[in-house]
């Protein structure tokens, strides 16, 4: 079954038309890259995958079951899904130590916790996106941007999502971060199994870490495919636009290469 099945899509803010028609499909354990340019619609899709922009036409289903509607179907079905945003900043809560935080996210799973069980929990979490799970106590504020954004993928994991949608996740990084947060993805994407939907408008970095690619603009999708083949070829002027800003061609580039202006 798939992971994230996004069907005819439309999202409207009012009179205004945000995203149209648009469809999508995630499985198991592979990364959907979304890409286009500001105001295509991108996180308009991500929010209304979580519940958090409205839905005017069609459907989303996370392993077959409908996310869209109150009812309390939807609810669970949405809460097998994490959206990770941009500013690792304002994410967290300056005021909250990182490890509550984290502990918070264990809410997701409707699950009880023991006060030790979560402790346990929120230290492995720790680890597994390589925070010294001894500095739980410590506030967002003694962290680097690049410790924030992965304190924020922990606490995305502490819900155990099926899916995890990734907003812009490197965008407010500086380059020599944004590696370290894509080679945590890749790997937590192996280790763990996850979907990942990966969104930005940075086409270097989709390309590094997408199996497959959806173009957007102007609210719709304009074309896509699996990565290499789609960006060896690609068949709208749009995608070749954007392709004029990144470097080579034809394989999976290192992150180092498409890196390098
Ligand atoms: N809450 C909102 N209310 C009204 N209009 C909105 C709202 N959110 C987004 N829009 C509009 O919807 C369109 C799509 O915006 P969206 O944020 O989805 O694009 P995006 O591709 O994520 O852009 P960016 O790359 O800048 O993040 C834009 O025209 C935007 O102004
Ligand atoms: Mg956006």
């Amino acid at each position: 079954m798939t992971a994230l099945e996004i069907e005819n899509l439309s999202v409207r803010y009012g009179a205004r038309s945000a995203v149209s028609d648009v469809s999508l499909r995630l499985d198991h354990g592979r990364t959907v890259g979304l890409v286009g340019e500001s105001g295509s619609g991108k996180s308009s899709v991500a929010n209304a995958v979580v519940g958090l922009a409205p839905v005017s036409a069609g459907d989303i289903r996370v392993n077959g079951v409908s996310a869209v509607g109150r009812r309390s179907r939807a609810r669970q079905a949405r809460l097998r899904i994490q959206l990770i945003f941009q500013d690792p900043y304002s994410a967290l809560d300056p005021r909250m130590p990182v490890g509550a935080s984290v502990a918070e996210g264990t809410l997701a799973t409707g699950r009880r916790w023991s006060r030790e069980a979560r402790r346990r929990r929120v230290r492995e979490l720790l680890e597994q996106v390589h925070v010294d799970p001894d500095r739980a106590g410590a506030l967002p504020g003694a962290f680097s941007g690049g410790q924030r954004q992965r304190i924020t993928i922990a606490r995305a994991l502490a819900g155990e999502p099926e899916v995890l949608i990734a907003d812009e996740v490197t965008s407010a990084l500086d380059v020599s971060v944004q590696s370290t947060v894509l080679n945590l993805l890749r790997e937590l994407q192996r280790t763990l199994g996850l979907s990942i939907l990966f969104i930005s408008h940075d086409l270097a970095v989709v390309r590094y870490i997408s199996d497959e690619v959806s173009v957007m603009r102007h609210g719709g999708i304009v074309e896509s495919g699996p990565t290499e083949a789609l960006l060896a070829a690609p068949s709208d002027p749009y995608t070749e636009e954007l392709l004029g800003a990144v470097p080579v061609l034809g394989r999976r580039m290192t992150f180092e290469e498409t890196a390098t202006p």
